[in-house]
């Protein structure tokens, strides 16, 4: 055991040098690791099974069915809860490397508080992490998958400081209990995500903005990942050895333009969507993009507020955000085009109006399931290329890249979807991007938030009427096990 963990975080930490592959077949380096991923609330069911406690999306979903598409909720899902083995089964079918998943706080933390374990919700993950090593299959896990316990929720949630206790308190808890055998952790997935469209969107918790909630959320995110880096650095990495890192969501923001003003909206646009997460980790300044500091204090300032909507960090955060991460995971689906906006401040606060640009896409490139993706492969080797040159080139772990499709086993445009990704993944590669595996999402059909079970990114489809929750894999999920055993692209 303890030799496989030490190649696996090999290959995670010590950069390869060289891109192998024969010209016209893409072949991947040796170590690059193949999986997929899911999360917890969206495939997991039983949502008070076990001692479980509720989640703000358990909360949401069951007072707000009318926010979400077709008036589900993932009370049962997937129901990957009872079924641990079959999916492994399933992940060994596929011959991936790793499986991405995340961990529930309030399965394992009722309240959400550490004085109260619920062990059932230990067993569970310690028996799902046994399964896939006894597999060989590396766990690579989300601390924080967007499912609150709800009794933080009701102190404020992600707005009030203290969550950034609750969640070390947790972080220490999921360590000392799974550490030994996680060498991969991710703490957050998608902050821009769950601060921006659950204060102020759609998500849960579905709090109303005031055009101060997200960047609160933000900045107790970034303090919670600061502290939570620091205690396993201090206390877990000598012993456990492994490695933590974030998940950001990074659509690439190309100008829609040559016009320099969509030049410089575009650039204000990656700033907001990507840097406001990464520059203060990845960065040697540590601290918030300064296009995010110089417009929210100017538009505070004009709204009359006498301090910037835009926290600040004490000298001592920056020292302890900056630089903690040991890799950037990323969620990569699309790209957009941005066109400047029209300089008008709103007297409403709001990042829309903050980041005051023009968000659209363009109508000829293909379409997926979900209102927002479209699928655009150039995108995603100009966001690598942008992470290597503005944050100084570090690992990159591709977290999640996939597209909903309607519901067919012969999903045709995923396999192509597939294979234009690669090849620009590859190219990046290429062109020098540090990139040392892929995760594709998503494993099996998931609940995917307010859409509801209407989009599916599955390689195996979930017959949600079926009481077995039977999984059928699809034409992707072959092409994908070709690719995982092979790590060359299927012809
Ligand atoms: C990002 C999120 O992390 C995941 O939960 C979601 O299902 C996918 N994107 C697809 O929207």
């Amino acid at each position: 055991m303890e030799i496989k963990y030490s190649v696996i975080v090999a290959v995670i930490l010590v950069p390869w040098l060289k891109v192998e592959g024969a010209p016209q077949r893409i072949c991947f380096p040796k170590h690059f690791m193949f999986g997929v991923g899911t999360a917890a609330y969206q495939i997991e069911g039983a949502w008070n099974v076990s001692g479980k406690g509720e989640s703000i999306w358990d909360h949401y979903t069951h007072y707000h069915p009318e926010r979400i598409f077709d008036h589900s909720s993932a009370d049962v899902a997937a129901d990957s809860y009872h079924q641990l083995r079959e999916d492994v089964r399933l992940l060994v079918e596929l011959g991936v490397q790793h499986y991405r998943f995340s961990i529930s706080w309030p399965r394992i933390l009722p309240m959400g508080l550490s004085n109260d374990v619920n062990e059932d919700g230990i067993r569970y993950y310690g028996a799902l992490i046994d399964e896939l090593l006894a597999h060989n299959i590396e766990p690579m896990v989300t601390m924080y998958h967007f499912d609150l316990p709800q009794s933080l929720q009701d102190l404020g949630g992600w707005t009030n400081p203290i969550i950034a206790d609750y969640f070390l308190d947790y972080a220490r808890v999921v360590f000392d209990h799974f550490g030994d055998r996680v060498k991969v952790w991710f703490t957050f997935n998608e902050p821009l995500s769950f601060c921006h469209d659950g204060y102020g969107g759609l998500d849960a918790p579905g709090a109303n903005s005031s055009g101060f909630e997200a960047y609160l959320c933000g900045h107790n995110v970034l303090r919670a990942h600061g502290y939570t880096y620091r205690l396993y650095q201090q206390n877990y990495s000598h012993l456990q050895r492994g490695v933590v890192g974030i998940v950001l969501d990074f659509a690439w923001c190309e100008p829609a333009t040559t016009y320099e003003g969509d030049q410089r909206a575009a650039e204000a646009a990656r700033q907001f969507r990507f840097g406001w997460f990464a520059h203060p980790i990845f960065s040697s300044e540590g601290d918030y993009p300064p296009i995010m500091r110089e417009r929210i204090d100017e538009i505070s300032r004009r709204q009359h507020f006498p301090r910037s909507r835009l926290p600040t960090f004490t000298a001592e955060e920056v020292t302890l955000i900056r630089g903690s991460s040991d890799f950037l995971g990323l969620n990569h689906y699309t790209t957009y085009l941005i066109a400047q906006g029209n300089g008008k401040i709103y007297p409403q606060p709001s990042f829309k109006t903050d980041m005051g640009v023009v968000v659209t896409q363009n109508q000829e490139w293909p379409k997926a399931n979900s209102s927002w993706l479209r699928v655009v492969p150039w995108g995603f080797r100009r966001a690598l290329n942008y992470i290597r040159q503005k944050y100084n080139n570090p690992p990159v772990l591709v977290t999640e890249n996939g597209i909903s499709l309607e519901r067919s086993n012969r999903d045709v445009r995923r396999v192509g979807y597939l294979a234009s990704y690669l090849s620009a993944m590859y190219a990046a590669m290429s062109d020098g991007c540090d990139v040392r595996g892929y995760t594709y999402w998503s494993f099996i059909d998931t609940f995917e938030w307010t859409s509801g079970f209407s989009e599916r990114f599955g390689l195996y489809d979930v017959d949600y009427s079926s009481a077995s929750r039977k999984r059928t894999p699809r034409l992707s999920a072959s092409y994908f096990s070709k690719l995982a055993r092979t790590r060359c692209l299927p012809d």
